[in-house]
């Protein structure tokens, strides 16, 4: 449902992961251009959160409750922002998820729900977006790929597949857009962004994911969303360093294939412990509890850490707990 306030006369925006950080920062940098919002995640209550804050800041914004791999799903969330707003001018398409582990670690059912939400996820608002633009005259859709879709690191196998998967499929609807007039498709592939995908992540690593730096804020990737809609572009990026990391993937591989695996164990694993668990994978954020080791209040047991659901975590913190790791503050074993 949406609020009661005057309709605004900006662009209809749908963002899919809009519980996300990605998702919610791309959704108010749209609320401050007067966008009329349609936001799509699993999390009911979340989403509900999202548009009491947008509306207190005078913002339209209609919650649709929605899984992305469920097809029909996606349609009537589309079908319900047509009714409401009339059409839809752009779509966000940030929804994905994580989960860690050397590859004969991660159960396969797991593994298979990745590429399921990334993937098919992806081609799914990509058929609706689609389908929508042409009812309009027109449209941009968005999807938020990563710098992994253009290499890959250990530990992170189907989330890698599943971006290298999502990289081939826009490229194919960049193609077949050339005949459909007024229809952009653009990807952005963010490098390392300071939100709760790490903590929320499914996780068969035995230590909690965290962003290696540099560490970029959610808000970066939004205003690269909004410059590759203004200006019709087919790609965007955020992070330099997924230029450093490209290019020792593709000059260099043999010395990236021998690097990347102790650095990942540093960069991208926090020394904090976890059990085995599906995290986000099949579960909305909100309901997501993981089991982790370390605070515990006695040895031996685990306790669940909260994960943090009203904001995304700060760039600099996670850059400030690296260096506090790497320098052996105290934490250590
Ligand atoms: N953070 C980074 O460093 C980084 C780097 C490169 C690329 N990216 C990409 O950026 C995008 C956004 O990531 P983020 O970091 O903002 O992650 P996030 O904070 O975990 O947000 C992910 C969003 O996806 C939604 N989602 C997950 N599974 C879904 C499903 N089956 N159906 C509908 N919604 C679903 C989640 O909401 P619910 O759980 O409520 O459904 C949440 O809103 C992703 O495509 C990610 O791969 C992120």
């Amino acid at each position: 449902m949406t609020d009661g306030s005057p309709a605004a006369s900006g662009p209809v925006v749908l963002v899919t992961g809009a519980t996300g950080g990605i998702g919610a920062a791309t959704v108010r940098a749209y609320a401050g251009r007067d966008a009329r919002l349609v936001l799509l995640a699993r999390s009911a209550g979340l989403l509900e959160t999202l548009r009491s804050e947008l509306a207190a800041a005078g913002a339209r914004a209609l919650v649709t409750v929605a899984d992305v791999t469920d097809a029909s799903a996606v349609d009537r969330a589309f079908e319900a922002a047509t009714r409401e707003f009339g059409g839809v001018d752009v779509v966000v398409h940030t929804a994905a998820v994580i989960a860690y582990g050397r590859h004969d670690q991660v159960p396969a059912d797991v593994w298979g729900h990745v590429i399921q939400v990334n993937v098919t996820g992806t081609a799914n608002v990509a058929r609706s977006a689609l389908r929508a633009f042409e009812a309009r005259g027109g449209g941009s859709l968005v999807v938020i790929g990563s710098v992994l879709g253009q290499a890959t690191v250990p530990f992170m196998g189907s989330y890698a597949t599943s971006k290298w998967a999502v990289r081939g499929l826009v490229r194919t609807l960049q193609q077949e857009a050339r005949e459909l007039p007024g229809v952009h498709v653009s990807i952005v592939n963010p490098g390392s962004i300071a939100t709760p995908i790490y903590t929320l992540a499914g996780n068969y690593a035995g230590r909690i994911g965290r962003p290696p730096p540099p560490v970029f804020p959610a808000e970066s990737v939004a205003r690269e969303v909004l410059r590759v809609v203004d200006k019709h572009k087919r790609i965007g990026g955020v992070n330099p360093a997924n230029l450093v990391i490209r290019a020792g993937f593709v000059l260099a591989p043999r010395l990236y294939d021998v690097l990347v695996t102790p650095l990942a164990k540093v960069a991208c694993l926090r020394r904090q412990g976890v059990e085995p668990h599906a995290g986000h994978v099949f579960t909305a954020s909100e309901d997501v509890v993981v089991p982790a080791e370390g605070e515990v209040p006695w040895p031996g047991r685990t306790s669940p850490v909260a994960v943090q659901h009203t904001g995304p975590p700060d760039a600099d913190n996670e850059r400030r707990e690296l260096l506090h790791e790497i320098a052996g503050d105290g934490r250590r074993g």
